[in-house]
């Protein structure tokens, strides 16, 4: 039997305790451990031990992007991350905190809307009139796809962003999740003008500039999207090379 001492964030708005960490310890048999996520934990947790424990979480499996967390100091997705992996010396411990770098709604549920707004501000969908027309379909070849298809595996769970410490410090910088959304549809062979996104990517206080390659969203993302590499081609292209 293995004994794990779980540290969860709590807060609750309504509240003039602030937030805190509440304690759980969780004994688990040594074969269910093997399969286990702290996901999976937190599930249990809010079943068996206190109902009003709060997060998000949605797929189970790594696609939504909604269970995102800062565990043990990294950000990771919930539901992809084994307490098999997590346990260290003899009284191991599991801390999980909400993403840092966005407000807090409750618990462990931040609020992602400047995260959306960002997305929304890189304009993701093809810009420009279709050469093609639209009776005919807008072709790709499987090399044009290749392109672009480490951006397209970004599930949008706002960890890259969450980890910059750009985006802690000036909340007007886009943050590499647009910027890994804005590499996708820029670098789309069926766009035809992107000036207008261009445009935005190059602004000297939100755009590509304030990277400071420090790479932290690389290691943060689930999906180990080069994030740092899709920002300096970003900003090669801002330079016209
Ligand atoms: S629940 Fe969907 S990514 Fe984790």
């Amino acid at each position: 039997m293995t004994s794990i001492l779980f540290k969860v964030n709590r807060y609750d708005p309504e509240s003039e305790e602030g937030s805190y960490y509440q304690r759980f310890r969780i004994e688990l048999e040594k074969d269910e451990l093997e399969e286990l996520t702290v996901l999976d934990c937190l599930i249990r947790l809010k079943e068996e031990r206190d109902g009003s424990l709060t997060f998000r979480h949605s797929c189970g499996h790594g696609s939504c992007g909604s269970c995102a967390v800062l565990i043990n100091g990294n950000n990771r997705l919930a539901c992809e991350t084994f307490v098999s992996d997590l346990l260290e010396g003899d009284e191991p411990e599991i801390e999980v905190s909400p993403l840092p770098g966005f407000p807090m709604v409750k618990d462990l549920v931040v609020n992602l809307e400047g995260l959306f707004d960002h997305d929304r501000a890189v304009k993701p969908y093809l810009l420009g009139e279709r050469k093609t027309g639209s009776e005919e379909e807008n072709l790709q070849t499987p090399e044009e796809l290749e392109r672009i298809k480490e951006a397209m595996d970004c599930i949008m769970c706002g960890a890259c962003t969450a980890a910059c410490p750009t985006y802690w410090d000036n909340k007007k910088y886009l943050g590499p999740a647009a910027f890994v959304r804005a590499f996708r549809w820029h670098r789309d062979s069926r766009e035809e003008d992107n000036s207008e996104r261009m445009e935005v990517l190059d602004d000297k206080k939100g755009g590509v500039w304030g990277c400071n390659k420090v790479f932290n969203c690389n290691e943060a993302c689930p999906k180990e999207i080069d994030t740092v590499g899709i920002i300096e081609t970003l900003k090669r292209e801002a330079l016209g090379f």
